[in-house]
């Protein structure tokens, strides 16, 4: 670092299990950019003074994780469509004093599927399991995407029908219960899990009660990567589906991050790498 080094971070409570600044120092290094990349513990009643402070120190920009996503919104000055419709910002993009909002969750959620095990979302039905935060990270980018139809099923229907609703105008979205869900069979090409259902130290558990429906025509991913195979998946393998893990969720939403700050195509095996010692 010297006095023309850009700074970066991120912010989040608790932050300290974080990957990314290993992640993004290791893409600047190879990138040769001089950039740096720390994390900060920031708690909620101060998150209005990180933001000031990424403003008085010049800062390119930031991540945002948990607890901040949603709350950091109304302190920027602009917001990308990704995150006015979803809900929730995890990059901040300082441009000359502007601070613009991204959520790059749903588009590195949708990279990933593509890059890591070639599938192909234009023209899908894909049938989702949750309809939180992350649901709407991944509805958004798959129709944006082209994905065809897509079916949401949840624990509390009240939120699966708020998601339907603002997702509505984008594409072809639609509720079912779990008891529909064998009948879309021969419909899906891919099932997402959501949720966090089947996360250590839960890792016995199964967002899907009834699993005897799941063929090798299907495509079966888990946002969930912790642990990297989780019991969905395992199942899934088992009848023959094909499966994509969560941690390319990970990956790909910070290359997108570093693509927006940085303007060069992201590194991402060795940011994989990073990830997974
Ligand atoms: P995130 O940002 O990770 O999506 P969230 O917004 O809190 O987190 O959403 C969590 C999702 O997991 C929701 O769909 C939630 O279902 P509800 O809307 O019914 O709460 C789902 N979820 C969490 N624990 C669950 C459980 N034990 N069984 C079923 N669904 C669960």
């Amino acid at each position: 670092m010297d006095s023309k080094t850009i700074l970066l971070g991120v912010i989040g409570d608790p932050i300290s299990h974080s990957k990314s600044p290993l992640m993004m120092n290791r893409a600047f290094a190879l990138c040769k950019l001089n950039m740096a990349y720390g994390a900060f513990h920031v708690k909620a009643e101060q998150l209005p003074a990180a933001i000031a402070g990424v403003r008085a120190l010049g800062m390119r920009g930031l991540n945002v994780t948990i607890p901040h996503k949603e709350a950091v919104m109304p302190l920027l000055d602009e917001l990308d469509e990704s995150a006015r419709l979803i809900g929730a910002v995890n990059t901040i993009v300082n441009e000359q004093g502007v601070l613009k909002g991204y959520n790059t969750d749903g588009i590195g959620y949708a990279r990933s599927l593509e890059e890591e095990i070639g599938f192909r979302i234009s023209g899908a039905e894909v049938l989702v399991i949750g309809a939180g935060g992350a649901a709407r990270a991944v509805v958004y980018a798959l129709l944006k995407r082209g994905a065809a139809k897509i079916y949401i099923c949840n624990r509390t229907p009240e939120r699966t029908a708020q998601l339907v609703a603002d997702f509505s105008e984008l594409g072809n979205i639609q509720p079912v219960t779990e008891a529909q869900l064998p009948d879309l069979k021969d419909r899906i090409q891919l099932l997402i899990n959501t949720t966090s259902v089947g996360m250590t130290p839960n890792h016995d558990r199964c967002p899907l009660a009834d699993t005897s429906w799941l063929h090798e025509g299907l495509t079966v991913s888990d946002l969930v990567y912790n642990p990297r195979i989780t019991r969905l998946l395992e199942i899934a393998a088992e009848h023959g589906a094909a499966t994509h893990g969560g941690l390319g969720m990970l990956v790909y939403q910070g290359a997108y991050a570093f693509e927006y700050w940085t303007g060069h195509k992201a590194p991402t095996e060795a940011m994989w790498q990073e990830v997974t010692r």
